[in-house]
């Protein structure tokens, strides 16, 4: 394996709640490669004090961000300016929640308040930290940013409910303003649409397992972990991936681009 991939780079690391989410791994590959960088997460996620033991594994401190507030966000950026002294060039977007899935509100029936705190906190979080980065220009040229997503974003999960319009959402900003921002100061901007993966957030929508063992059989490479996706993002984070941006990268062992398997066939065959 490749070493000092990151060396001399500093970051923002949003969603490290516990050992299985994908930003832990992403952090501890990024500690890895050389980066520095701070951890965020909401106030409420910190209260359990998991992610201390991730900061003192990386060396890194951290500070609580409500991705959808922007108070809380620029305090953020000024913050981990102030630790890393100076401008930051990566950060991880690894945030995702819905109130109707948590509430187990089918999607034909969605609540509304529900749906727009999905919105909120899963896509338009992004677009919040981009615009509160660039307004306090705080990201260094050629910097690059990565939100995670799901291929319900383009294809129909049925029991993925809301989640799955927040995607769409939630890639389309990463496109728009991975426009905006590349013209601006060369930052770019990409989502990596994972594999399910066993997390708070992935077991939180029903029918997980059944799925994740349905979408292993269907992929020729097998499902993605959450540690491979932290490879993949670190390529993402160097100066590797320059000139890739406004991408939906699929990380998924083939996923969205088998029609069916032998593996599943063989499940239909008398
Ligand atoms: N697990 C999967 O199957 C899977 C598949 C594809 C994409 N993803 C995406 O990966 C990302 C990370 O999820 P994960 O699977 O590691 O699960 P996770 O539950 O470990 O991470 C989700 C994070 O979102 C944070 N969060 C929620 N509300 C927030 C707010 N208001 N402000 C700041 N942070 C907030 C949580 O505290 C948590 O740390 C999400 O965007 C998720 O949709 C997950």
């Amino acid at each position: 394996m490749a070493t000092d991939l990151l060396k001399g780079k500093k970051g923002i690391i949003f969603g490290a709640l516990n050992e299985q989410s994908i930003a832990w791994k992403v952090a501890e590959k990024a500690h890895e490669q050389g980066a520095e960088f701070v951890l965020t997460n909401a106030p409420i996620a910190l209260r359990m004090g998991e992610i201390n033991k991730l900061a003192d594994a990386t060396n890194s401190e951290v500070i609580p961000a409500d991705a959808t507030n922007m108070e809380d966000l620029e305090n953020l950026f000024t913050k981990a300016q102030e630790i890393l002294g100076g401008k930051v060039d990566f950060i991880l977007h690894s945030i995702g929640m819905s109130p109707n899935v948590r509430k187990k509100k089918h999607y034909t029936e969605n609540n509304y308040d529900f749906y727009h705190k999905t919105m909120d906190i899963s896509a338009m979080s992004l677009h919040r930290t981009l615009s509160t980065a660039m307004k306090m220009d705080a990201l260094n040229e050629w910097g690059s940013v990565v939100g995670l997503t799901y291929i319900a974003a383009q294809r129909v999960f049925p029991d993925y409910n809301d989640m799955a319009d927040a995607k769409s959402l939630l890639e389309s900003i990463a496109r728009s303003f991975g426009y905006h921002y590349g013209e601006k100061k060369k930052v770019r901007i990409n989502t990596i649409s994972q594999s399910p993966t066993p997390t708070t957030a992935g077991t939180g929508v029903k029918g997980f397992d059944e799925f994740i063992s349905f979408a292993d059989s269907m992929s020729p490479l097998g499902n993605a972990s959450a540690d491979e996706c932290a490879d993949y993002t670190i390529t993402l984070f160097s100066d590797f991936t320059r000139k890739v941006t406004m991408q939906n990268l699929y990380h998924d062992g083939g996923f969205s681009n088998t029609g069916v398997s032998n593996k599943v066939m063989e499940k239909f065959t008398k």
